[in-house]
Protein backbone atom coordinates (compact mmCIF):
# COMPACT_ATOMS: atom_id res chain seq x y z
CA UNK A 1 0.00 0.00 0.00
CA UNK A 2 1.55 3.40 -1.36
CA UNK A 3 1.52 5.64 1.84
CA UNK A 4 0.59 8.72 -0.40
CA UNK A 5 -2.78 6.78 -1.57
CA UNK A 6 -4.11 6.47 2.26
CA UNK A 7 -2.39 9.93 3.13
CA UNK A 8 -4.66 11.32 0.28
CA UNK A 9 -8.03 9.49 1.53
CA UNK A 10 -7.18 10.54 5.02
CA UNK A 11 -7.28 14.53 3.55
CA UNK A 12 -10.26 13.85 1.59
CA UNK A 13 -12.29 12.56 4.73
CA UNK A 14 -10.97 15.79 6.37
CA UNK A 15 -12.46 17.94 4.10
CA UNK A 16 -15.36 16.99 4.32
CA UNK A 17 -15.61 15.60 8.75
CA UNK A 18 -12.73 17.86 9.84
CA UNK A 19 -14.24 19.20 13.75
CA UNK A 20 -14.84 22.79 14.11
CA UNK A 21 -12.36 23.92 16.47
CA UNK A 22 -11.75 27.86 17.51
CA UNK A 23 -7.87 27.60 16.73
CA UNK A 24 -8.11 25.80 13.51
CA UNK A 25 -8.84 26.96 10.08
CA UNK A 26 -11.40 25.09 7.54
CA UNK A 27 -9.36 23.29 5.11
CA UNK A 28 -9.81 24.42 1.71
CA UNK A 29 -9.68 28.23 3.50
CA UNK A 30 -7.15 30.22 2.20
CA UNK A 31 -6.70 31.98 5.62
CA UNK A 32 -3.38 32.26 6.97
CA UNK A 33 -3.04 30.30 10.24
CA UNK A 34 -1.75 33.12 13.22
CA UNK A 35 0.93 31.26 14.72
CA UNK A 36 0.19 32.21 18.42
CA UNK A 37 -3.28 30.80 18.33
CA UNK A 38 -1.95 27.64 17.30
CA UNK A 39 0.90 27.83 20.10
CA UNK A 40 -1.61 28.57 22.70
CA UNK A 41 -4.16 26.02 21.85
CA UNK A 42 -1.36 23.23 21.24
CA UNK A 43 0.00 24.36 25.08
CA UNK A 44 -3.32 23.93 25.99
CA UNK A 45 -4.07 20.88 24.86
CA UNK A 46 -0.91 19.40 25.93
CA UNK A 47 -2.45 17.64 29.26
CA UNK A 48 -6.37 18.80 28.71
CA UNK A 49 -9.32 17.48 26.19
CA UNK A 50 -10.69 19.32 23.54
CA UNK A 51 -13.99 20.29 25.15
CA UNK A 52 -12.27 21.69 28.21
CA UNK A 53 -10.00 23.72 26.23
CA UNK A 54 -12.17 25.25 24.00
CA UNK A 55 -13.65 27.91 26.41
CA UNK A 56 -10.56 28.79 27.72
CA UNK A 57 -8.85 29.37 24.24
CA UNK A 58 -11.64 31.95 23.60
CA UNK A 59 -11.12 33.93 26.95
CA UNK A 60 -7.16 33.87 26.65
CA UNK A 61 -7.69 35.67 23.13
CA UNK A 62 -10.08 38.17 24.24
CA UNK A 63 -8.05 39.08 27.14
CA UNK A 64 -4.63 39.09 25.17
CA UNK A 65 -5.73 39.48 21.42
CA UNK A 66 -1.66 39.19 20.62
CA UNK A 67 1.77 37.71 21.79
CA UNK A 68 2.87 40.78 23.11
CA UNK A 69 -0.39 41.72 25.03
CA UNK A 70 -0.02 38.29 26.83
CA UNK A 71 3.82 39.46 27.25
CA UNK A 72 2.55 42.31 29.21
CA UNK A 73 0.29 40.67 31.56
CA UNK A 74 0.95 40.36 35.29
CA UNK A 75 1.51 36.90 35.73
CA UNK A 76 -0.89 37.03 38.39
CA UNK A 77 -3.70 37.15 35.91
CA UNK A 78 -2.41 34.62 33.71
CA UNK A 79 -2.60 32.16 36.25
CA UNK A 80 -5.83 33.12 37.37
CA UNK A 81 -6.79 32.68 33.71
CA UNK A 82 -5.42 29.10 33.67
CA UNK A 83 -7.07 27.87 36.73
CA UNK A 84 -9.50 25.21 36.21
CA UNK A 85 -6.69 23.67 33.21
CA UNK A 86 -4.04 21.91 35.73
CA UNK A 87 -0.56 21.51 35.58
CA UNK A 88 0.57 25.17 36.54
CA UNK A 89 4.20 24.99 34.95
CA UNK A 90 2.02 25.48 31.62
CA UNK A 91 1.21 28.64 32.83
CA UNK A 92 4.39 29.96 33.87
CA UNK A 93 6.15 29.04 30.78
CA UNK A 94 3.08 30.41 28.56
CA UNK A 95 4.14 33.49 29.89
CA UNK A 96 7.83 33.15 29.84
CA UNK A 97 7.47 32.46 26.19
CA UNK A 98 5.17 34.93 25.24
CA UNK A 99 7.59 37.14 26.51
CA UNK A 100 10.78 35.84 25.13
CA UNK A 101 8.61 35.75 21.92
CA UNK A 102 8.24 39.50 21.72
CA UNK A 103 11.26 40.67 23.41
CA UNK A 104 13.59 38.47 22.01
CA UNK A 105 11.96 37.47 18.63
CA UNK A 106 10.04 41.09 17.72
CA UNK A 107 6.59 38.97 18.47
CA UNK A 108 7.26 36.74 15.80
CA UNK A 109 7.59 32.82 16.06
CA UNK A 110 9.99 30.61 14.85
CA UNK A 111 8.43 28.93 12.00
CA UNK A 112 11.05 25.23 11.84
CA UNK A 113 10.65 22.39 14.38
CA UNK A 114 14.28 23.06 15.54
CA UNK A 115 13.35 26.79 16.46
CA UNK A 116 10.59 26.24 17.85
CA UNK A 117 12.06 23.32 20.26
CA UNK A 118 13.85 26.24 21.68
CA UNK A 119 11.04 27.86 23.42
CA UNK A 120 9.90 27.30 27.23
CA UNK A 121 6.98 24.84 27.34
CA UNK A 122 7.97 23.53 23.77
CA UNK A 123 8.70 19.59 23.46
CA UNK A 124 8.76 17.82 20.71
CA UNK A 125 5.49 17.58 20.40
CA UNK A 126 4.08 21.10 20.35
CA UNK A 127 6.95 22.15 17.86
CA UNK A 128 5.85 19.38 15.35
CA UNK A 129 2.60 20.48 15.85
CA UNK A 130 2.95 24.45 15.57
CA UNK A 131 5.96 23.79 12.70
CA UNK A 132 3.20 21.73 10.74
CA UNK A 133 0.12 23.57 11.70
CA UNK A 134 0.86 26.74 11.92
CA UNK A 135 4.02 26.86 9.08
CA UNK A 136 2.85 24.23 6.40
CA UNK A 137 6.39 22.56 7.09
CA UNK A 138 5.95 18.36 6.71
CA UNK A 139 6.86 17.69 10.79
CA UNK A 140 5.84 14.24 12.01
CA UNK A 141 3.68 15.17 14.54
CA UNK A 142 3.53 12.26 17.54
CA UNK A 143 0.66 12.11 20.35
CA UNK A 144 -1.29 9.18 22.43
CA UNK A 145 -4.22 9.27 19.66
CA UNK A 146 -2.22 9.27 16.61
CA UNK A 147 0.39 6.57 18.02
CA UNK A 148 -3.10 4.69 19.07
CA UNK A 149 -4.32 4.83 15.51
CA UNK A 150 -0.95 3.94 13.61
CA UNK A 151 -0.39 0.91 16.16
CA UNK A 152 -4.03 -0.31 15.26
CA UNK A 153 -3.47 0.84 10.78
CA UNK A 154 -0.02 -0.98 10.60
CA UNK A 155 -0.98 -3.91 14.05
CA UNK A 156 2.12 -2.90 15.26
CA UNK A 157 2.22 -5.34 18.25
CA UNK A 158 4.60 -4.52 20.43
CA UNK A 159 3.66 -2.60 23.60
CA UNK A 160 4.52 0.77 24.25
CA UNK A 161 6.83 2.75 25.21
CA UNK A 162 9.15 0.09 23.28
CA UNK A 163 6.83 0.67 19.97
CA UNK A 164 6.92 4.36 20.00
CA UNK A 165 10.15 4.63 17.74
CA UNK A 166 8.32 2.03 15.23
CA UNK A 167 5.18 4.23 15.54
CA UNK A 168 7.14 7.72 14.84
CA UNK A 169 8.77 6.19 12.05
CA UNK A 170 5.71 5.18 10.48
CA UNK A 171 4.10 8.89 10.75
CA UNK A 172 7.17 10.04 9.06
CA UNK A 173 6.78 8.03 6.58
CA UNK A 174 2.64 8.75 5.79
CA UNK A 175 3.02 12.83 6.44
CA UNK A 176 3.20 14.61 3.16
CA UNK A 177 5.12 17.01 2.01
CA UNK A 178 1.76 19.31 1.51
CA UNK A 179 -0.65 19.85 4.20
CA UNK A 180 1.07 18.14 6.74
CA UNK A 181 -1.01 19.98 9.37
CA UNK A 182 -4.26 18.90 8.10
CA UNK A 183 -3.04 15.58 8.40
CA UNK A 184 -1.70 16.25 11.84
CA UNK A 185 -4.92 17.10 12.28
CA UNK A 186 -7.10 14.63 10.51
CA UNK A 187 -5.34 11.34 12.35
CA UNK A 188 -6.23 13.51 15.91
CA UNK A 189 -9.75 13.58 14.71
CA UNK A 190 -10.21 9.82 13.66
CA UNK A 191 -8.54 9.17 17.24
CA UNK A 192 -11.06 11.41 18.96
CA UNK A 193 -14.40 10.50 16.48
CA UNK A 194 -13.80 6.69 14.66
CA UNK A 195 -10.68 5.27 16.30
CA UNK A 196 -11.19 5.97 20.19
CA UNK A 197 -9.55 3.69 22.79
CA UNK A 198 -12.83 1.93 23.88
CA UNK A 199 -15.16 3.00 21.37
CA UNK A 200 -14.30 1.77 17.66
CA UNK A 201 -16.91 3.10 14.75
CA UNK A 202 -14.74 1.95 12.11
CA UNK A 203 -17.57 0.68 10.17
CA UNK A 204 -18.49 2.52 7.26
CA UNK A 205 -16.80 5.88 8.52
CA UNK A 206 -13.05 5.46 8.71
CA UNK A 207 -11.48 6.07 5.58
CA UNK A 208 -8.62 4.04 6.31
CA UNK A 209 -10.94 0.52 7.33
CA UNK A 210 -10.22 -1.17 4.21
CA UNK A 211 -6.31 -0.64 4.64
CA UNK A 212 -6.20 -1.07 8.92
CA UNK A 213 -4.45 -4.15 9.51
CA UNK A 214 -5.72 -4.28 13.13
CA UNK A 215 -9.31 -3.99 11.83
CA UNK A 216 -8.81 -6.58 9.16
CA UNK A 217 -7.41 -9.16 12.57
CA UNK A 218 -10.30 -7.99 14.52
CA UNK A 219 -8.19 -6.99 17.24
CA UNK A 220 -7.82 -3.34 17.04
CA UNK A 221 -9.37 -2.28 20.83
CA UNK A 222 -6.56 -4.77 22.02
CA UNK A 223 -3.85 -1.78 20.34
CA UNK A 224 -1.65 -0.52 21.14
CA UNK A 225 -0.23 -2.94 24.16
CA UNK A 226 1.33 -1.70 26.84
CA UNK A 227 3.88 -3.10 29.33
CA UNK A 228 2.17 -4.40 32.26
CA UNK A 229 3.62 -2.50 35.38
N1 LIG B 1 -5.10 17.84 20.29
C1 LIG B 1 -3.93 18.46 20.28
N2 LIG B 1 -3.84 19.31 19.25
C2 LIG B 1 -5.01 19.24 18.58
C3 LIG B 1 -5.55 19.87 17.43
N3 LIG B 1 -4.83 20.77 16.76
N4 LIG B 1 -6.78 19.52 17.02
C4 LIG B 1 -7.47 18.61 17.72
N5 LIG B 1 -7.04 17.98 18.80
C5 LIG B 1 -5.82 18.29 19.24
Amino acid sequence: QDPTELTDALLDWYDVNARTLPWRIPPGSDIEPDPYHIWLSEIMLQQTTVTTVIPYFIKFLHQWPRVQDLAAAAQDDVLVAWAGLGYYARARNLHKCAQYVTEELNGIFPDTEENLLQLPGVGPYTAAAIAAIAFGQPAAVMDGNIERVMARMFNVTTPLPDAKPALKELTERMTPQHRAGDYAQAVMDLGANICGPKLLKCSGRCPWEDHCAANALGTADQLPRRKSK
